[in-house]
Formats: structure tokens, C-alpha cells, sequence
């Protein structure tokens, strides 16, 4: 070989080295392609992100011998749910590796009434994060998977009040969204509008690392995740759609307890999750702000589809921070197929009216 032919370095730098080395700040600003302030605080935050996803990650793979990590504080939320220690210890977290970052004023998550200001960041953090930090609690305990999602929104004003009504804005106006699924190994997936993108812990390396570029989902797919149990609960139109995958050959049904687990399938292998309302809850269970708009936002940079049944997903304003919303997402047909049955219980609805006027 010659000496000056450089041509094998070149191979291990494109074929090797490089798949090991797209770390997610890098691969951010190479999305950006740019190193403009805005390009670098998004990859700041979003290397914020990976570090409280290491810590709850570490956390979780030693809870069973730890003590104190598992079970209930005994408290219960502001959305009337019991609470979690892991709940608990993962919204630290995220509040704790955004101290001293200069880059957001503000977290707003599911496990704290009102949002929470970091006071030191308030003269520059231009951002807010909306975030469930541990999704899929009930799964805790029995070491199955969970996830933590989260929202990147630009601060729009200084609203330095409680009611933060400037974060009442439609799905549109988040800049990235993602979420951390803690499985066999810890995955992050994220858009910051540019395509979907998946990186793998390397424990190793204590690094998040690219394995999944420009993801797509499958416009069709064999998987339907609901919960059955409500099935009684339900409005006609669902129960129509669930009767119809009974009757037809070629779905799966596949329902983890986490939103997380269940979303990261069906974006790897196409399919539909459904969170409906129910009689006790008719805007169904998951939160608009940190649960069901980041996930619409990235399985729609996917190739997918999120919507409430009536009502594109990402076009729903929230009327306060907690607020609900029926979930149907996932690939674009089978969303289309669950809104059609909808649909159809609408007309009958109308006809019936208009006879009987
Ligand atoms: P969380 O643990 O953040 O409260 O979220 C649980 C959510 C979601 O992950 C899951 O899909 C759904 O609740 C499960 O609810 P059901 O037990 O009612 O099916
Ligand atoms: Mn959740
Ligand atoms: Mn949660």
C-alpha cells in the first residue's frame, strides 16, 4: 500500500467510526446546519434531555435492590393520581439538569400543578419544557417499560405567573418533541421538524448514539393498541372499529400499560394506539401538552397521523395546562379507517335529527 493512499481511513471514518459517533448534540447541529445560538441552545437542551434520561435510566436498572426507589409516596397528583417515587424522582430530575443552564425559564410537567421557574435561568432561558417524566408508572414496579416524553416550546412572552396561559397554544408551535423509552436498552427519539431520529444508550460510552436516521412508519400496519377493558365505555364508533379488527384478519392487538412503549412500536412497525374518551372521562385520559402533542408532533414528522377523532391533533388549543384529549394515532390509514367509523356514527346522528325534525 502506498503510504499517502488514505483511502482506508476514509472507509473507517464513513462506514465505522462515524455510525459510532453521531452522538445526539452532534447529530442536532448537523440537522441545524448551522452553529447559530439557536441551533446550539437546542442542542444544549436537548443534551440536558439525554443526561436526566441517563440518570432516570441508571436509576431504574439497580431500583429492585435499591431502597426507597420503588412503590408510592403516598401522595396524589394534581391529576388525581397516586404518585409514584419514581414519578417523583424522575421530575427532579429534569428540573435538576436544567439548573444553571441559562437555557429554560420553565418546566411544566404532569406531576406539578403549576409550572416550575428556574429562577437563575429567567434573564436568558428563551425556552420551556413541557414534559411526563416517567410514562406508563404502573409499570414500574414489575420491571416492565416505561418512558418519559417531552416538548421543547419557545417562551413567549414573560408570563411569570402560574396560569402560564402563553403555553396554551396549539401542537404546531412546539420546536422539538421526542420521548426516552427505557426498554432492554434506553432509547431516545426525537424531531426538532426535520424527520424522526432514533438514538441507542451505548452504556459503554454513556452516550446516546445514532441508530435510526429519517425513520418513517409504515403507512398501514397490523397493530391496534387499546385499553379493552373500556370497551363498554366507549362511544358506539370505537366499539364499531374494534368490532371490525375482531371480524377481519391481519391485526394484532398489543397494549403495554405505557404510551411510550406502545407509541415506539407502532412507529417502528405501523399500527394504530387509541386513547378514547370514556363516560368517566370524556376527553379520555392523556394529557394534550406533555403527552399526546409531542408524540403527534413526531409520528406526523414520521409519515404518520395523530388525531382526536374529529380534530387534527396538533390543531387542539388547550384551555389550561392539565387539559385531556382522545388520542387516536399512529400510520396514516389506520388512523383515516378510525376516524371514517366516527364519521359514519356522525351521519347516522345527523340523519336521525333531521327526521325527526
Ligand atoms: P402515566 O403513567 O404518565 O400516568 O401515563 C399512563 C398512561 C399511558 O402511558 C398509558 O397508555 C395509559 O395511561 C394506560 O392507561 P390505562 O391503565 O387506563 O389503560
Ligand atoms: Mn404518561
Ligand atoms: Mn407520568
Amino acid at each position: 500500500m502506498n503510504t499517502t493512499d488514505n483511502s482506508h481511513l476514509q472507509f473507517a471514518r464513513e462506514y465505522a467510526l462515524d455510525r459510532d459517533c453521531t452522538t445526539l448534540s452532534r447529530h442536532v447541529l448537523q440537522q441545524l446546519q448551522s452553529f447559530a445560538p439557536e441551533a446550539q441552545d437546542l442542542s444544549a437542551i436537548m443534551n440536558r434531555i439525554a443526561l436526566a434520561a441517563k440518570l432516570i435510566a441508571r436509576r431504574l436498572s439497580r431500583a429492585g435492590l435499591m431502597e426507597g426507589a420503588l412503590g408510592f409516596t403516598g401522595g396524589i397528583n394534581v391529576q388525581g393520581e397516586s404518585v409514584k417515587k419514581m414519578d417523583t424522582y424522575a421530575n427532579e430530575v429534569f428540573i435538576s439538569v436544567f439548573e444553571q443552564s441559562g437555557l429554560v425559564s420553565r418546566l411544566a410537567s404532569e406531576e406539578m400543578e403549576h409550572p416550575y421557574y428556574i429562577s437563575e435561568n429567567r434573564p436568558t432561558g428563551r425556552y420551556t419544557l413541557l414534559y411526563d417524566p416517567i410514562d406508563g408508572s404502573s409499570n414500574v414496579d414489575i420491571n416492565l417499560n416505561v418512558g418519559s416524553i417531552f416538548a421543547i416550546r419557545q417562551q413567549v412572552g414573560t408570563d411569570a405567573n402560574a396560569t402560564a396561559e402563553d403555553l396554551l397554544q396549539d401542537g404546531h408551535k412546539q420546536l422539538a418533541a421526542g420521548y426516552v423509552l427505557y426498554g432492554p436498552s434506553t432509547m431516545l427519539v426525537y424531531s426538532i421538524g426535520k424527520g424522526v431520529h432514533a438514538f441507542n444508550l451505548d452504556p459503554s460510552l454513556g452516550e446516546f448514539i445514532l441508530s435510526a436516521e429519517n425513520v418513517r412508519i409504515p403507512d398501514h400496519g397490523p397493530v391496534y393498541s387499546v385499553n379493552e377493558g373500556n370497551f363498554w365505555q366507549w362511544d358506539e364508533a370505537i366499539r364499531d372499529f374494534i368490532r371490525y379488527v375482531h371480524r377481519h384478519e391481519g391485526y394484532s392487538a398489543r397494549y403495554s400499560g405505557a404510551l411510550v412503549g406502545d407509541i415506539h412500536r407502532i412507529l417502528f412497525q405501523g399500527g394504530v394506539f387509541l386513547y378514547p374518551g370514556t363516560l368517566k372521562q370524556p376527553q379520555g385520559k392523556l394529557r394534550l401538552l406533555y403527552e399526546s402533542a409531542p408524540l403527534a408532533f413526531l409520528l406526523e414528522q414520521a409519515g404518520g397521523r395523530a388525531s382526536t377523532g374529529s380534530q387534527n391533533l396538533l390543531d387542539v388549543l388547550p384551555d389550561k395546562l392539565h387539559s385531556r384529549t382522545p388520542l387516536i394515532i399512529g400510520s396514516k390509514d389506520n388512523v383515516a379507517m378510525v376516524e371514517s367509523f366516527i364519521e359514519e356514527r356522525a351521519r347516522e346522528r345527523e340523519e336521525k335529527m333531521v327526521g325527526r325534525s
